[in-house]
């Protein structure tokens, strides 16, 4: 009855009660993240400049524009059958894998939630860095579970060694690579070093949210191979795809047995059919990794060349400027401007993160950025208002957002 992996809607009543039981947990995603801070300052205008959330302004492919609309009539059905089990077998056959090992979702923020809720609780810890992208913890906190955050290395890497040593006890650690915010990239060994020596009984989550925009091997290998770890991949980010939604937790098949008792939304029959032809197209993700990687590089040189300093070496579609001023202030102040630039992470108050927009938001960023960094610095903004409305419960208030 139950087919959690094409997304089918014939769950289990086993599986409905489960989902009915954790339905009050919240998924947190880039999305929810980057709306919190707009909150308190209502819709952006029509002309503003996007550059917030890590979206991808070239949106979906052609082809997937195209699968799209021919799907579209199939949409009084909850599924096409046989579409989920295509696009995992075409993902499968590409990536060395069998269709066991990949479980599809409306985006990859349902399995890192249901993945951290699995392997964390009171008595098994998540491991991140700090900064990294906050999801994971919020459903760390949901879980009741501790959180070792580890600082970033001097190359804005993660400290494996360090997130290694951090708990004899964890449950999950956590590898965005590239890293959100940072755009910094963990080198592959480093990762394959923590799989040998993670502490027993504790599964590595390496987010590969972003890993088309960089040049670094990913590590599905590792999936292969049979190794403790749930790789998570996205269709939002270098296939534009974010609010069509389709995202993948690929392992084990005993590993992402846990996931599946969280149940599942079913997937939308657009999502399948434009991830399939994204799949399909073997120009689309070198043609994209060259335009967002091109943007990246002129902005970042610019910034440079104007004496600005942006942290690390990023290979991604964001990347971060130590502005050496109160962060908040300065994303207010763009705002006044139009553009809309990402949030801030604690641990560097005076560090702001830039998504990679196309190369005229970049353009009209530059002139906002320059004039807001030669004026006089602005005191911090009001925290935004909602933020505590998407922090659960029993995390105590916004403690991980600011
Ligand atoms: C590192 C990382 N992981 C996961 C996600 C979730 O993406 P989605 O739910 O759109 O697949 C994001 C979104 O920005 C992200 O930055």
């Amino acid at each position: 009855m139950t087919d959690t992996k094409s997304g089918s809607p014939m769950l289990g009543r086993r599986s409905f009660l489960m989902t009915a039981a954790f339905a009050a947990a919240p998924i947190v995603s880039e999305a929810t993240l980057a709306q919190a801070r707009l909150s308190n300052i209502g819709v952006p205008p029509a002309d503003a400049v996007l550059i917030n959330a890590n979206e991808n302004p070239l949106g979906p492919s052609k082809a997937a524009i195209q699968a799209i609309a021919d799907s579209a009539p199939w949409g009084g059905r909850y599924d096409r059958f046989d579409a989920a089990d295509k696009l995992i077998a075409t993902f499968a056959s590409q990536h060395g894998l069998k269709p066991e090992n990949i479980i599809v979702y409306a985006g990859s923020s349902e399995p890192l939630h249901y993945t951290v809720l699995a392997y964390t609780s009171p008595a098994k810890s998540l491991v991140i860095a700090d900064p990294s992208y906050e999801s994971a913890m919020l459903a760390a906190n949901y879980a009741g579970a501790k959180i070792h955050k580890v600082a970033l290395t001097g190359d804005y890497a993660h400290d494996v060694k360090a997130m290694v040593a951090a708990d004899p006890n964890a449950g999950v650690i956590y590898i965005c690579n590239p890293n959100n915010p940072t755009g910094t990239i963990t080198p592959r060994e480093d990762i394959l070093w923590a799989l040998e020596n993670k502490p027993a009984g504790s599964i590595l989550m390496v987010d590969e949210a972003y890993t088309h925009l960089s040049e670094q091997q990913d590590v599905l290998d590792q999936v292969a191979a049979g190794k403790d770890l749930i790789v998570l991949r996205t269709f939002s980010k270098v296939y534009g795809m974010a609010g069509i939604r389709c995202g993948m937790a690929i392992g084990r098949p005993d590993l992402l047995d846990k996931l599946s008792t969280y149940g599942q939304n079913p997937l939308p029959i657009t999502a399948i059919a434009a991830a399939q032809a994204s799949l399909e197209d073997p120009n689309l993700v070198p043609e994209r990794r060259k335009y967002i990687g091109d943007v990246r590089r002129e902005t970042v040189a610019w910034l440079k060349a104007n004496g600005y300093k942006v942290i690390g070496d990023s290979q991604s579609n964001c990347f971060m400027i130590d502005t050496g001023r109160n962060g908040h202030g300065v994303i207010a102040a763009l705002q006044q401007h139009k553009v809309y630039i990402g949030r801030i992470w604690p641990v560097w108050p005076n560090a702001v993160r830039i998504t990679v927009g196309t190369a005229d938001d970049m353009a009209k960023f530059r002139v906002a950025f320059k004039t807001v960094m030669d004026g006089p610095a602005y005191a911090a903004a009001p925290a935004p208002a909602k933020v505590s409305s998407i922090t659960p419960s029993k995390a105590g208030g916004g403690v991980f957002l600011s």
